[in-house]
């Protein structure tokens, strides 16, 4: 038994740590958490938190994500985020990019309310959403709204490693203003001959994407960056060259001490300025046009993509009409399931450990026990991180993203991926 061990024990029944946390939340021994210290309001509905980490952080492979566990109102409350860091960063610091969702009780806390000095809980960087350690020489990287985050985390990183392939980014918003990391994504395309960076605007007309007052037409429309000044012209074809000139534009919010991404950001200081040297024209959503005109040799490269549902049903059914679903990698941050058979939703859902019991519902056993009144643990609600695991006794249950059925007594399953068929006994 090592020391370590020794005074866990003599600490028992609460770990070392727990005592530790008194002292100064970020000792610990054996817990990983991170400490805020720096917070930027880069986008219009988006925070980006610089984390410094205690010194179990061993970095992450760029596209993974880490949870962080944030107490809000005396309650711990985790979440997965994609680090927005190029991987292996050197000062171990680490970067979110949260987007504030409406009615979401974590990401709107944090918009709000973080703040240098808070401690969060971190787990070590998890997913197989990740830059292959041998770089392909051609790379197509797709993103809508949040999912920007591990995609730019690539981009990053092969910045940093002056990736000498052919390189590809397309990313879609609602809004200029709601681009994260606008800057720097301007600076990395202006040092990078080989890079091409398109913004697309799908639901904002000609006039708006200029800024004419009222806006002048229902077009869709593109909005691009790529290399340096002058290489725009041989960009996408029809798609009008936009260049950045650095300026006044998006005005941060910013809090904490010295950033150390502060240096990384674009040389024009705050988000760059998008101006339009010629009229676009019009673009819509992600289709197999858009793939021949931005990346025509798809088909020989790898493509990553992270994006809302619409986003990456799109691209999936343009890579699987070609046959090429090897080529496709996808992360995504919300849950598709099939959907609920109405014969499934009978029977009656027993939590054993806690001795609860409630009609099904239909609902996940994650849903089905939060509305039970039982807390149990989980991190990102759709069977990636398996914080939600628990035994299931006896009954049958429905995995809700493959519909498939299973009914075997006393197997492990996720809570937040499966829902009852009739009766269950689940141990929590
Ligand atoms: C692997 C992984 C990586 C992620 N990385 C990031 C990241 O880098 N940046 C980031 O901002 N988010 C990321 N997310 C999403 C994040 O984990 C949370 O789901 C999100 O912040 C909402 O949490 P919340 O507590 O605010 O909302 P909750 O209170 O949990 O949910 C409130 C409502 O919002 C809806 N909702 C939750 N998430 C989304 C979503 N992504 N899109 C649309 N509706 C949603 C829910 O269905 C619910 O109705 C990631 C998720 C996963 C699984
Ligand atoms: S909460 Fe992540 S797998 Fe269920």
């Amino acid at each position: 038994m090592g020391l370590i061990d020794l005074v866990q024990t003599l600490t028992s029944p609460h770990p070392l740590d727990r005592y530790l946390e008194l002292v100064r939340p970020t000792l610990t021994v054996r817990d990983m958490r991170a400490e805020i210290t720096h917070v930027r309001r880069s986008a219009s509905d988006s925070v980006t938190l610089t984390l410094r980490p205690t010194r179990q952080w061993s970095g992450h492979r760029a596209g993974q994500y880490v949870q962080i566990g944030v107490v809000i109102d005396g309650v711990k409350h985790t979440r997965c985020y994609s680090p927005v860091d190029p991987q292996g960063r050197r000062d171990r610091h680490l970067q979110l990019t949260i987007k504030a969702h409406p009615h979401g009780l974590v990401s709107r806390y944090l918009h709000r309310h973080a703040a240098p000095g808070i401690v969060v809980d971190l787990a070590p960087a998890a997913g197989t959403f990740a830059l292959p350690e041998s770089v392909p020489e051609r790379m197509l990287l797709i993103s809508g709204g949040s999912g920007i985050t591990p995609v730019l985390s690539m981009l990053r990183t092969l910045a940093d490693q002056d990736y000498r392939g052919t390189l590809v980014f397309l990313h879609y918003a609602k809004s200029p203003e709601a681009v994260p990391h606008r800057a720097e994504l301007d600076d990395i395309a202006q040092r990078h001959n080989n890079f091409h960076i398109e913004l697309r605007y799908p639901s904002l007309s000609v006039g708006e994407r200029l800024g004419l007052p009222g806006g002048d037409s229902g077009e869709e429309h593109a909005g691009m960056t790529g290399g340096r000044a002058g290489r725009a012209g041989t960009s996408a074809p029809g798609v009008a060259g936009l260049s950045a000139a650095s300026g006044a534009g998006g005005a941060e919010g910013a809090s904490g001490a010295a950033d150390p991404d502060g240096a990384s950001r674009a040389a024009g200081g705050a988000d760059a300025l998008w101006s339009c040297a010629a009229p676009a024209r019009p673009v819509g959503h992600f289709d197999y046009d858009t793939l021949e005109h931005i990346a025509p040799w798809f088909a020989a490269g790898e493509t990553f993509v992270c994006g809302p549902g619409p986003l990456m049903d799109a691209v999936r059914r343009v890579y699987e009409a070609e046959g090429l679903d090897d080529r496709l990698h996808t992360e995504e941050f919300t849950l598709s399931t099939v959907p609920v058979d109405a014969a499934d939703v009978t029977g009656s859902t027993t939590f054993s450990a806690s001795g609860v019991q409630s009609a099904n519902e239909g609902a996940s056993l994650l849903d089905q026990a939060e509305s039970a009144g039982l807390t149990p643990e989980y991190g990102c609600r759709m069977g990636i991180c398996f914080s939600c695991t628990a035994v299931r006794r006896s009954g049958c249950t429905r995995n809700l993203r493959t519909g498939e059925l299973d009914a075997d007594d006393d197997q492990p399953i996720q809570l937040c991926i499966n829902a009852a068929v009739g009766d269950v006994d689940i141990e929590i």
